[in-house]
């Protein structure tokens, strides 16, 4: 092997050695550079005669092109594993499996109302839903609660800035405004009917949501539910209302030896009024009376605002607990605990 070849060997050897382009670069100076070994024959040849110059000229070059082709063979090399380096490092396993969205489910007072809403849907009862901000008109006036009703007092009503002193806005303390709502939305529509003395399609209407009080312990949350319910027409009596509740919880709790019981009570709305009691017949709550509902024959006042005349129409109405009717059904203890967002908790109902 002659010189220059042990020169190109000497230099192929140098740039496969060089472990990234830094060291590549330095190595390519000690051939290629100014004072590198392919430069330093270069000017060696301005001494040599002429054609001499030419022979030896052209193997030194045939030598720095084989070790450009080298160096440009290694520059390649290297940047082909740099791109190999950073495709893995940011490589995307598609096949992994994908991050899952947890599944979604109702909150227990949601399938209560579902059920609510089904029980009474099967007995004709259309669902009604209503503003939760509500005026003093509708919350009490209309209601038969006079100016002086302790309901009224700020200290169980939260009353909300945006009303006028003559109509002032409040958080509804119960659901009892959607029977005032609804009926005037009804009567409307059938105004001709009724004032040309036909009969009147019977109002039956069940309005569940959410209401507001200034109260809170275990048993008691600022907001709560209820569900309210009414049923007008020309023949409807107290013993309708009976069967409708008896039948619902009967229905809701899928107990046939439920038995009810209806407490003389006072609403201002109802006249005469009740609480409703159920009492199971076996089970943890076997032989206790447990309150679930007010009820009543609608006030006269109440039938007139409505827009009827109480002469000839006559209805019934009652306003439930959801919230209860879950605590009841599940046996959950503390009524906050609905409320509190709990996962662990609300993921048992799924
Ligand atoms: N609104 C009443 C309350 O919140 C409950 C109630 C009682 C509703 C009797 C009624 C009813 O419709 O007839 O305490």
């Amino acid at each position: 092997m002659n010189e220059l070849e042990a020169l190109v060997r000497s230099a192929q050897t140098s740039f496969a050695d060089a472990a990234t382009p830094a060291d590549l670069e330095n190595a390519k100076a000690l051939f290629l550079g100014k004072s590198g070994r392919i430069t330093e024959l270069m000017k060696g040849l301005a001494a040599l005669p002429v054609e001499e110059k030419k022979t030896r000229g052209a193997v030194i070059n045939t030598a720095k092109q084989a070790i450009e082709a080298a160096l440009n063979a290694r520059r390649q090399a290297l940047a082909d594993e740099e791109l190999d380096r950073q495709l893995k490092a940011e490589a995307l396993d598609v096949s992994l499996p994908g991050r899952r969205r947890g599944e979604g489910g109702l909150h227990p007072v949601s399938l209560t109302l579902e059920r609510i809403e089904g029980i009474f849907g099967s007995m004709g009862f259309v669902v009604a839903d209503g503003p939760e901000i509500e005026t003093d008109w509708f919350n009490f006036t209309a209601l038969n609660t006079p100016e002086d009703h302790p309901a009224r007092s700020m200290h169980d009503t939260f009353y909300v800035e945006g009303g006028s002193e003559a109509s002032p806005l409040l958080l509804r303390t119960h659901t009892s405004p959607m029977q005032i709502r609804h009926a005037v939305q009804h009567v409307k529509r059938y105004r001709a009917l009724i004032d040309a003395g036909q009969a009147m399609p019977e109002i039956r209407v069940i309005a569940p949501g959410r209401t507001y009080r200034v109260d809170s312990d275990a048993t008691h949350s600022p907001m709560f539910h209820q569900c309210e319910g009414l049923w007008v027409g020309e023949n409807v009596s107290f013993k309708d209302l009976k069967v409708v509740f008896t039948d619902f919880c009967r229905a809701f709790f899928e107990s046939d030896d439920l038995v009810l019981r209806f407490r003389p009570s006072f609403f201002p709305f109802t006249e005469p009024s009740a609480e409703i009691d159920i009492q199971f017949q076996s089970g943890p709550n076997a032989g206790h009376w447990l309150e679930v509902s007010g009820a009543g024959q609608v006030h006269p006042n109440v039938i007139r605002n409505m827009g009827l005349d109480p002469e000839r129409f006559i209805g019934f109405a009652f306003g439930m607990g959801p919230d209860r009717l879950t605590m009841l059904r599940y046996g959950v203890n503390d009524l906050r605990l609905f409320f509190d967002g709990d996962i662990r908790f609300l993921r048992q109902f799924q």
